[in-house]
């Protein structure tokens, strides 16, 4: 018998009689997998939540976490107690590991064993390292399978990056939908609750859980669709007052579900309606990536659709000229701050994970009268200004924006002027289609690209999402489109690539 064998075989008797025994009742409480996030150099958060029938308010739940995929040298053991006050999850939190290398984990409750996930502790802040990411975002659950997920999984990535619509609060509004969602238009806790539980079940989301840490960030859909800071979106055209007195008590119900739910640390918890999730993460000395929150704090989107008081719409400048306001921001005072302030200087890459595109999208010839969707950031351009010449000035080093929401792949250059040709690229920037959501017809983005000539790239034809490679040189990014969106065994390949050099902004085709 190899030693490793023995070793596991010994694990295994060693285990307490009870929980041998209630191994053989088989009740499923691993059902939604598990999850890890947030690593640091000497840490993660791993999670889980409990599932079955006639859990006790107050379930103490084992992990344990390994050197090895056999589980043969436990490096950290612990017990969390699952609640029913916070939907029976566990958030724990190992300190004092190894940095920059792989760990393995896994749970015990009630006589059942989760299966094995693989995780990560970050690089030691002085290391060099390279860093295989992917961004992945829109995962409209009616909508397509999770073939893009299998195609990430697959990557073996180091991290992965999600970037908002983890679920939707929609009930079931498709037409000819590739599977049914139930629960209805989700408002309550209990719902969001469900929703979760039903994405969770998707056996190619855990395993992307369960293959790499991930950290994250929300859009609209984790709430309502285009809610902005406390007020809703008003799905179904409701009076304002019906939105600000119902909406604080939604959003509250949507953050607490989304923090149970997500590998989030205890300390991020939210207090009412209040979730902090903007921060930043370090990888060695290769990159810092900040994570931005544009819904939680942002000022409501100007000019609605006639008839409306709140919510998106496409509008021409002329006809609102508000667009240009400088008092309105899309994170909020005080993030813009705190973001201006947190650039790293001394790494070469500084990636910045967030919703939505970043570059001026205008849908007509901006030479005559610029057309723009007031959500985005182009509803909020003044804020945008703010941010890339702040980071312009400082010359902030490999900046690169990654984004999603818009349902299409997009390559561009940012710049601190869209008008003037000559304005320098300070950065570049990759939005990442959808996972399974539907994209716009491609018709329309044909027709604005050359409108738009910082935009080299927008493809609304594929769901996918995008794998990078980076080190200290290069970023290497790989478009990933699938082919069959219907069906979970689709082939994934690659739409196009492109890369970006250290010391020189923006994409370039590879
Ligand atoms: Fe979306």
């Amino acid at each position: 018998m190899k030693r490793r064998d023995w070793l596991s075989g010994a694990g295994a008797l060693a285990l307490p009689a009870w929980v041998r025994h209630a191994s053989a009742a088989d009740t499923p409480r691993f059902s939604l997998g598990l999850a890890s996030g947030q690593p640091r150099p000497d840490g993660m958060v791993l999670w889980t939540r409990l599932t079955g029938p006639g859990l006790p308010d107050s379930v103490p739940v084992q992990w344990e976490l390994a050197h090895d995929e056999g589980f043969t040298q436990i490096a950290a053991r612990g017990v969390e107690l699952a609640q029913t006050e916070t939907a029976h999850s566990v958030h724990a939190e190992p300190g004092g590991l190894a940095a920059g290398r792989p760990w393995w984990y896994r749970f015990t409750a009630l006589g059942d064993r989760s299966r094995a996930g693989r995780t990560r502790t970050a690089p030691d802040p002085g290391a060099e390292a390279t860093l295989r990411f992917a961004i992945a975002s829109c995962q409209r659950w009616e909508y397509g399978h999770y073939a893009a997920w299998r195609d990430i999984t697959a990557s073996e990535p180091d991290l992965i990056v999600f970037l908002g619509d983890y679920i939707y609060e929609y009930p079931l509004l498709a037409n000819d939908p590739v599977r049914p969602i139930s629960g209805g238009l989700v408002t309550t806790l209990d719902g969001y609750r469900d929703r979760y539980a039903q994405y969770r079940a998707d056996p190619l989301l855990q395993a992307a859980h369960a293959c790499a840490p991930w950290v994250m960030v929300w859009d609209d859909h984790e709430v309502e669709n285009d809610y902005a800071a406390g007020v809703g979106g008003g799905l179904l055209g409701h009076s304002l007052g019906a939105l600000l007195g119902d909406f604080g008590r939604r959003r509250a119900a949507a953050y607490q579900a989304y923090w149970e739910h997500m590998p989030f640390p205890k300390s991020a918890r939210p207090t009412g309606d209040a979730m902090r999730i903007y921060g930043h993460l370090d990888w060695g000395r290769l990159a810092r990536i900040q994570l931005l929150d544009n819904r939680q704090y942002r000022d409501p989107q100007v000019c609605p659709r006639p008839g409306r008081l709140v919510g998106s719409h496409t509008v021409s400048l002329k006809d609102c000229p508000a667009l240009l306001d400088p008092r309105r921001s899309l994170l909020g005072a005080a993030q813009e701050r705190w973001l201006a302030q947190n650039w790293s200087l001394d790494r070469p890459w500084n990636l910045v994970a967030q919703q939505t595109l970043m570059s001026r999208l205008s849908w007509t010839d901006p030479a005559q009268e610029p057309t723009y969707w007031t959500d985005g950031w182009d509803g909020y351009a003044p804020s945008r200004q703010r941010l890339l010449s702040a980071a312009a000035q400082r010359q902030v080093p490999g900046l690169v924006v990654l984004g999603g929401d818009v349902h299409a792949h997009y390559v561009s250059e940012l710049k601190t002027s869209y008008d003037d040709p000559r304005s320098p690229v300070v950065g570049a920037e990759f939005c990442g289609t959808s996972i399974s959501s539907r994209g716009p017809a491609q018709s329309r983005l044909d027709a604005a690209l050359p409108l738009n000539p910082h935009l080299l790239y927008g493809n609304a034809r594929h769901r996918g999402s995008v794998l990078f490679r980076l080190d200290a040189r290069t970023l290497q990014a790989d478009l990933r489109a699938v082919d069959r969106p219907r069906e979970a065994d689709s082939a994934v390949r690659s739409a196009a690539r492109f890369v970006v050099e250290a010391g020189r902004p923006g994409p370039q085709r590879a």
